[in-house]
């Protein structure tokens, strides 16, 4: 399974890739407005500078509705760098623009997937990924993992070659969770991430061989 951080912080995103185990980033609107980007210049900028900070998909999101200014967008995007993955939402005119994305082979991300239905029309579409988000069905008392699951089976079933890209991921077990489903990859903000090395039998143990270490040196 393949390692995304969910954010648009560039220390986070520097010290998850210093771990040796990040494989990409995703960001969305909201994450780049957290960081204080402001304008159209500042966003692609820091674009190209989480591109240069990471060898792996970026994901940058459009922020039309239509399908014509989407597509504009997408291109402007897509000319940062050749890691940068078109995200999309998952309606009508984002359908067409993946469509046609698709079809000139640039990446995608169909994005705000809380369906299998709309996951299997955005992987007939031609999407590179579907984002699936765990944590807001969670949120609303649904289990966001069965639909990881359902979707790896159609997936499976019709041997699609869309990846499941699951996000909105709130903790450690959320991703190991998703391991266990059959995501392809899994994107999460960095506390979650690192919170996978956590244990406290690990830390105890680590200060049992420290104090029987002192007369070992
Ligand atoms: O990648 C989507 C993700 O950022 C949404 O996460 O926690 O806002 O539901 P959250």
């Amino acid at each position: 399974m393949k390692f995304f951080i969910d954010t648009a912080n560039l220390s986070h995103i520097k010290e998850a890739n210093d771990l040796g185990i990040l494989d990409g980033v995703t960001t969305n609107p909201s994450l780049m407005a957290r960081e204080g980007i402001q304008g159209k210049k500042a966003v692609m900028e820091h674009y190209a500078a989480i591109c240069e900070l990471v060898n792996g998909p970026i994901s940058a999101e459009v922020l039309s509705d239509n399908s014509h200014d989407m597509l504009l967008e997408a291109e402007e995007l897509a000319e940062i760098h050749e890691n940068i993955v078109v995200k999309v939402p998952i309606t009508l005119d984002g359908l067409k623009v993946i469509k046609n994305l698709s079809e000139r082979r640039i990446a995608t991300n169909c994005t705000l997937i809380f369906t299998a239905g709309q996951a299997l029309l955005a992987a007939k579409a031609g999407a590179t990924y579907v984002s699936p988000f765990l944590g807001r069905l969670d949120d609303v008392s649904a289990q966001g993992i069965v639909l990881v699951e359902h979707i790896r089976h159609i997936f499976d079933s019709y041997l699609y070659d869309t990846q499941i890209l699951a996000a909105s991921v709130r903790s450690s077990a959320h991703i190991t969770q998703c391991a266990s489903a059959g995501a392809d990859v899994v994107t999460a903000p960095l506390e979650p991430i690192i919170g996978l090395i956590k244990h406290p039998l690990t830390t105890q143990g680590l200060e049992i061989f420290k104090k029987d270490s002192v007369h070992l040196k």
